[in-house]
């Protein structure tokens, strides 16, 4: 711990422990928890830096569709975005007649194009391709736009980069760029633009070389457009750096394109808002090393394992006393969270919180070995905590 913003996380995890102390003991687990004056907080939060910018929210809604979040957070956003047709049928049915709803998929199914194109306001095709396909199956009113890989990387793990080599998100900025000087009318009856190209990120400083480098290769379908989507990927919390950046990059885009600017930001709505709420099962030794079984597993928290990341403990400290590995309790050998020590042994029935949980986890979880998906619950302001859902065997086992 060295900056003042690590100590006001360290400060905010330790008010933390003694609310979890409780709830962890007042409900069945394995079992997600979402903290609902968080997401108001945060959405009053994000809210507040896109008006200050001039700029429309909306909640992308693969993060997490829980239907009582969508309720929490639609009176703060202009709209939705969606990735298929039944995220968009969740998305109008939550706003009613009452916001945007927009939408870019790599894999448009044709029999789904109308209906997607009747639920939703805006659509952004993933490549020309796809659009010429299917422009003459839309409702009419439909904001078309396409979506624009900008062929700029922030990324280190190409799995979560939009830009990678060969990426198949996007028409490429350099082949926008090449129709454009040879003449090409491919690009004529676009309204808008769509582009998404960072994960996770804190920075800002890249969504303004990211809006530069439009402006440089492809300036004129800019000045063309009605209308620019800047997609999610950034972090608007405690951790933001270069906000003005940010301010700056959708001032250029409105004041000299004359562009109604989007964004569509998932993740950080949610994120924080979440934890997996587990008991220990199991206490075994092998090779010198404790090995803490729970009874979640990492099919729980899919995010976790398939970028390799280790979720954080809520009473993990550095140089514990007590060390475990922590398992989860599936038949997978790697189903492993990582290590962690605390200044209290373990035993069978501690509660175990990961917190930082809240976006990706539940849309992904599954029930492999039959073990129950988590119960879900809502932490109100007051304190009360009250059950969301519970999965019925008959839910659980349908695939
Ligand atoms: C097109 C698009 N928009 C928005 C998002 C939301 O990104 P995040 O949750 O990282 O803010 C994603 C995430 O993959 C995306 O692909």
């Amino acid at each position: 711990m060295n900056s003042d913003r690590d100590l006001a996380v360290a400060h905010e995890i330790s008010m933390l422990i003694p609310v979890f102390e409780q709830v962890a003991n007042s409900i069945p687990t394995p079992a997600f928890v979402y903290e609902e004056e968080f997401i108001r907080r945060q959405c009053e939060h994000i809210r507040q830096i896109a008006d200050k910018a001039g700029c429309k929210l909306l909640y992308s809604l693969k993060a997490l569709t829980l239907p009582w979040v969508l309720e929490l957070i639609e009176p703060h956003v202009q709209g939705f975005s969606a990735s298929s047709l039944y995220e968009s049928i969740i998305a109008r049915d939550t706003l009613k007649m009452d916001g945007t709803v927009h939408l870019t998929t790599p894999g448009l199914r044709p029999h789904e194009v109308r209906e997607i194109s009747e639920y939703c306001d805006f659509l952004s095709f993933n490549s020309i391709s796809q659009w010429q396909r299917h422009k003459d199956d839309l409702a009419p009113n439909l904001e078309i736009g396409l979506r624009v890989n900008p062929e700029i990387s922030f990324l280190d793990d190409s799995r979560y980069d939009p830009c990678r080599a060969y990426s198949k998100l996007g028409a490429p900025i350099s082949s926008m760029k090449e129709a454009l000087v040879n003449g090409s009318p491919l690009l004529r009856g676009l309204s808008g633009l769509l582009f998404h190209n960072n994960c996770n990120s804190p920075d800002f400083q890249e969504l303004l070389l990211t809006v530069k480098k439009l402006e440089t290769e492809i300036g004129c379908v800019l000045d063309n457009s009605q209308w620019i989507n800047l997609g999610g990927g950034y972090l608007f919390d405690g951790d933001s750096v270069n906000l003005d950046s940010f301010y700056e990059a959708v001032w250029t885009l409105k004041s000299k394109h004359n562009l109604e600017v989007y964004i569509e930001p998932g993740s950080t709505f949610v994120r924080d808002a979440g934890f997996l709420v587990s008991t220990v099962l199991d206490l075994v030794e092998n090779g010198g090393k404790e090995i803490a079984i729970l009874d979640t597993s990492v099919n729980h928290l899919p995010e976790s394992f398939e970028y390799d990341w280790r979720p954080d403990v809520l009473t993990d400290i550095k140089h514990g006393r007590y060390s475990y590995i922590i398992a989860g309790s599936t038949c997978l050998a790697g189903d492993v969270f990582g290590e962690y020590s605390f200044a209290e042994p373990l035993e069978v029935g501690t509660k175990v919180v990961m917190h930082g949980v809240g976006s990706y986890n539940l849309v992904k979880a599954h029930t492999f070995n039959g073990l129950p998906l988590p119960s879900i619950y809502a932490l109100h302001a007051d304190g009360e905590v009250t059950l969301v859902k519970d999965f019925t065997l008959k839910e659980q086992s349908q695939k």
